[in-house]
């Protein structure tokens, strides 16, 4: 049984400069990279290489670059019989700048991303009897994700929203859908109307969260750790220490291990821990899929966390 995800596939154009630029500004970069990338595609990686069977739901463009994203996903064993080749569109596009403090910047170009739509959620409805987990972005358009949320809660299985990017016209409809909710700082301040970046101030952002529908909210504050408010717990995971290089889908990769731990049949607190160790080890390396941790460098991350046994 499988992890489902729904959303964007996109080729990373990544370019690590000292800095970040200003407007205006021509910036002399010190490396170059391509690599696979996307929100949904990048969730659906961290699940495969965790070992957790991993299904593609959405579109790539007919150029070069959606052949090449197909066979990196492919590569890692996630299945993407539920991709489509658009031939009206490109490939979903992300420029991205990484500097020496490993923060980042990022431009994104849709295309075929930006196409899907119904046809597409009938191809994952047909899915998703398979599927233990449906995983879902903001990188698709949002009446595509409305109706992909309602129709895992029509499956009976878990819909984890991660609402990212950031955007202030989420319908109050999709909250009730959405079993777990997965903002980062930024994500949860713009949907809950007031700034987010302490335990305590999470903590408040998960309930105004939950008042609205959404069963579980998960906090996650970047160094500081993750807070998890559920009907029936709350608790905050610190940070794993690790040296950030480029936290480029380091949020991907939390998504994808939480939606993996569960799919596996593990609880809600240990599902979070593999988020936070996930994220940590995403975040010490660069690119998106290519830093997404595989089994036995998590298994081994995890054992040398003493404190985080579980
Ligand atoms: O979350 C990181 C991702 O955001 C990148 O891979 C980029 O493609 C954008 O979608």
């Amino acid at each position: 049984m499988s992890v489902i995800v729904f959303g964007s596939i996109n080729l990373d154009l990544v370019a690590k400069t000292p800095r970040l630029p200003m407007a205006g500004e021509t910036l002399a970069g010190n490396h170059f990279l391509t690599a696979g990338g996307g929100k949904g595609a990048n969730q659906a990686v961290a699940a495969a290489r965790l070992g957790v069977p991993a299904q593609m739901v959405g579109r790539v463009g007919s150029d070069s670059f959606g052949q090449e994203l197909l066979a990196g996903l492919q590569a890692v064993g996630v299945d993407t019989a539920g991709v489509l080749i658009d031939l009206d569109a490109h490939s979903g596009i992300a420029m991205i700048a990484v500097d020496d403090a490993g923060e980042n910047s990022i431009i994104i170009v849709a295309g075929a991303n930006g196409r899907v739509k119904i046809s597409d959620v009938g191809r994952l409805i047909k899915l998703l009897p398979s599927a233990k987990v449906l995983l879902l972005q903001l990188e698709i358009p949002l009446t595509t994700v409305l109706l992909a949320a309602a129709a895992g809660q029509n499956a009976g299985i878990p819909v984890i929203l991660d609402p990212a990017p950031a955007r202030p016209d989420i319908p109050d409809g999709l909250y009730p859908l959405i079993d777990i909710i997965t903002p980062n700082e930024i994500e949860a301040a713009q949907l809950v109307g007031f700034p987010v970046n302490d335990p305590e101030t999470a903590a408040k952002a998960a309930d105004e969260l939950r008042s609205r529908g959404a069963g579980t909210a998960i906090v996650k504050l970047g160094a500081q750790g993750v807070f998890c408010a559920s009907a029936a717990e709350s608790f905050f995971v610190p940070a794993f220490p690790v040296e950030a290089v480029d936290t480029v889908a380091a949020g991907d990769a939390f998504n994808g291990a939480l939606a993996a731990a569960l799919a596996t049949g593990l609880s809600l607190h240990q599902a979070v821990i593999w988020g936070a160790a996930a994220g940590a080890l995403c975040a010490s390396k660069a690119g998106a899929q290519p830093s997404m941790p595989d089994r036995q460098t998590f298994d081994a991350f995890l054992q040398e966390q003493t404190h985080f046994k579980i």
